[in-house]
């Protein structure tokens, strides 16, 4: 059984300052005690947030993730964040390839790949994002470009590695479009698939999350695909009780 993981991206928002009391707020509205929790959830953080956010969630039982890093160890990358920064931090987790890094900073398939490698090879879990554009979907291009950008990542990564992908279609992110439960049970059958062909049986264990514009309001319909295994939610994150109800629909 695969656990289902909820995942909150910050993207550039809130302050250090506001960390506790979202922490704070969050835990008292989730329903379910540290204890005795079926779901994993993870916040990606701004990296001047990570230092305090790892700190609280490890008190709360959550994990913390950095929203990209940098696939060389060290060096002249001015800006950059890199692997032994974040372990050393106690973060053992990364985004990695979310379409706005795609975007507005040029990172590439190939380049998504490296991160991905370098971070697997160092114990950090990526969470590797793909996902089409409206112009792709139009033109019945999803399959195509999700095994495109699928497959230049599980070529550098051995077969039964740790990682976790996120499905995300580029039109439905912060645009209040979600995929239909079926559009994303179907994208994710397909990159099970993918990942049976590669992976053999480890692809049943891997977890693949949903995420654009996913809302309380929606998330429940979704989490009863067979193959949705949590989401990864962007907007809808930033706001603790929001966060918490979709946690929530997951449990
Ligand atoms: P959204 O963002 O939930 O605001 O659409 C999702 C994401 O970019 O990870």
């Amino acid at each position: 059984m695969r656990k289902p993981l909820i995942a909150g991206n910050w993207k550039m928002n809130l302050l250090c300052s506001q960390v506790p009391a979202y922490f704070q707020t969050l835990m008292q509205s989730l329903k379910g005690k540290p204890g005795q929790r079926t779901v994993d959830i993870l916040l990606a953080v701004p990296a001047p947030f990570l230092s305090l956010a790892r700190e609280m969630a490890e008190r709360d039982g959550l994990l913390i993730a950095a929203q990209t890093v940098h696939e060389k160890a060290e060096g002249a990358f001015t800006g950059e964040i890199s692997l032994p920064m974040l372990l050393d931090l106690g973060v053992s987790w990364t985004l990695v390839g979310h379409s706005e890094r795609r975007q507005y900073f040029n990172e590439t398939d190939r380049s998504v790949a490296l991160k991905a490698r370098a971070a697997v090879e160092r114990g950090v879990t990526p969470i590797v994002c793909v996902g089409e554009t409206k112009d792709e979907r139009e033109k019945s291009l999803t399959e195509t470009v999700l095994r495109r950008q699928l497959e230049t990542v599980l070529a550098e990564l051995p077969r039964d590695a740790d990682w976790v992908i996120a499905y995300e279609p580029v039109w439905a992110i912060g645009t209040g479009l979600t995929a239909s439960d079926q559009q994303a049970q179907d994208a994710h059958a397909f990159i099970r698939q993918l990942l049976r062909q590669h992976s053999g049986e480890h692809a049943d264990a891997m977890r693949i999350l949903y995420g654009g514009s996913v809302k309380s309001s929606n998330a429940a319909g979704l989490f009863k695909q067979p193959d949705i295994d949590g989401a990864l939610v962007g907007g809808a994150s930033l706001d603790p009780l929001e966060f918490a109800r979709i946690i929530d629909s997951m449990s």
